[in-house]
């Protein structure tokens, strides 16, 4: 009976989270695959930092353990960053294997190598998990808002900032402070400079705004301000002015022209947004034909995080098992007895 094999690059806060998800929902994701699946080998700088995952999974640090191992159907790439993300995923592509990743740095700069790679070779390329966390938000964007004209996308899309700015204005914490507490929560990235000065939400919203507008939206598109800059003085100002100060990403779309861009703003209390605290961000969407939306949820965080990364897993696994046609080929489901000894 096959048995799905996936091989994490990475186990940080997002790889050891996918690991602890599919361990506590291990018997319905099963079910709901049709197959065994497993992660059998995880790609770390440091094996001794990582001992606790040794006794479920092979930790290696030589990435061709994973990307060479014919046995590995999906490669999930978890190490953030740029180099050598990129150059792993088109590698485990070349190599026949399904990509699913949380790498928004990748996605928003060389998604069109990825892309490319992708379909040159007939696999799957994921990045539900690039934006939002753990909130469904390409998928929908991709799929079930696509009959729509979207017009306006606006939304808090990095939770390290969401809950310093929240921290700040209900606790009168520092910003220092509250930026260590959101890395010691797993929120910010290895280097949170991309958090605060802008840059991370920057690279999300060129994502759901190349979607949305079905057109390239670059990083070099964004206009984009952090919260740096911001005193906790702003933040009593516009407390006491009926204000929440929020990083709010917008794209619009109009007759003249599309407008990305990513700053710091004053919202009136009675927005919806500004009620969007700590980790938690959302994504208001305007279509033609749906009218308004919103999407909300924890933006970031292991668990959160990681249900987004098995949602693409599952995905993935489930059309391992169908034709091109989406016909049921086979299923390595023991029961069912539908799949030929070899498959
Ligand atoms: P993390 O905690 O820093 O984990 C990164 C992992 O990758 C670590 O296990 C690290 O190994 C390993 N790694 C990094 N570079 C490596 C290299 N060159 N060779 C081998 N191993 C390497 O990061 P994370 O928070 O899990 O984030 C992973 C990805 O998910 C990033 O793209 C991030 O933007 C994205 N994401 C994160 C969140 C979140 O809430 N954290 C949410 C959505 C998306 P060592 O530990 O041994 O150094
Ligand atoms: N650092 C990111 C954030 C992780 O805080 O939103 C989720 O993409």
């Amino acid at each position: 009976v096959k048995k799905i094999k996936l091989g994490l690059l990475g186990g940080g806060t997002v790889g050891t989270g996918v690991i602890k998800v599919l361990q506590d929902n291990y018997h319905d994701i099963k079910e709901k695959i049709g197959c065994d699946i497993e992660v059998s080998k995880v790609l770390v700088r440091n094996v001794e930092k990582h001992r606790a995952l040794s006794d479920m999974v092979t930790l290696t640090t030589n990435a061709d353990d994973i990307l060479e191992d014919k046995e590995i159907d999906i490669v999930v790439e978890l190490l953030g960053g740029i180099h050598p993300a990129l150059e792993y995923m088109l590698k485990a592509m070349n190599n026949g294997k399904h990509v699913v990743t949380a790498n928004k740095d990748v996605v928003a700069q060389f998604g069109k190598d990825v892309f490319d790679a992708a379909e040159k070779n007939d696999v799957d390329f994921m990045f539900e998990a690039s934006v939002g966390g753990g909130i469904p938000i390409i998928t929908p964007l991709k799929q079930s808002l696509t009959a729509n004209k979207i017009t306006d996308l606006i939304g808090i899309v990095n939770g390290t900032t969401n809950y310093m700015l929240t921290k700040m204005a209900e606790q009168g914490m520092d910003y220092a402070t509250a930026l260590q507490r959101a890395q010691a929560k797993g929120y910010a990235e290895a280097d949170p400079t991309a958090d605060v000065e802008g840059l991370d939400a920057a690279r999300k919203v060129a994502i759901l705004s190349s979607i949305a507008f079905n057109t390239r939206i670059s990083l070099d598109d964004v206009k984009v301000e952090g919260i740096t800059k911001i005193t906790p003085e702003d933040i009593s100002y516009a407390k006491e002015l009926g204000f929440a100060v929020k990083l709010l990403a917008v794209a619009k779309n109009t007759k003249d022209g599309i407008d990305v861009r990513v700053h710091p703003t004053f919202l009136p209390k009675s927005h919806p947004l500004a009620s969007v605290r700590n980790v938690y961000n959302a994504v208001f969407i305007h279509g033609n034909a749906v009218g308004d939306t919103m999407f909300y949820g924890r933006g970031a965080g292991e668990k959160p995080t990681a249900s987004a990364v098995l949602a693409d897993i599952i995905d993935v696994a489930r059309d391992m098992g169908k034709d091109r046609f989406g016909r049921i080929r086979c299923t390595c489901y023991e029961e069912k007895k539908l799949c030929p000894p070899d498959k």
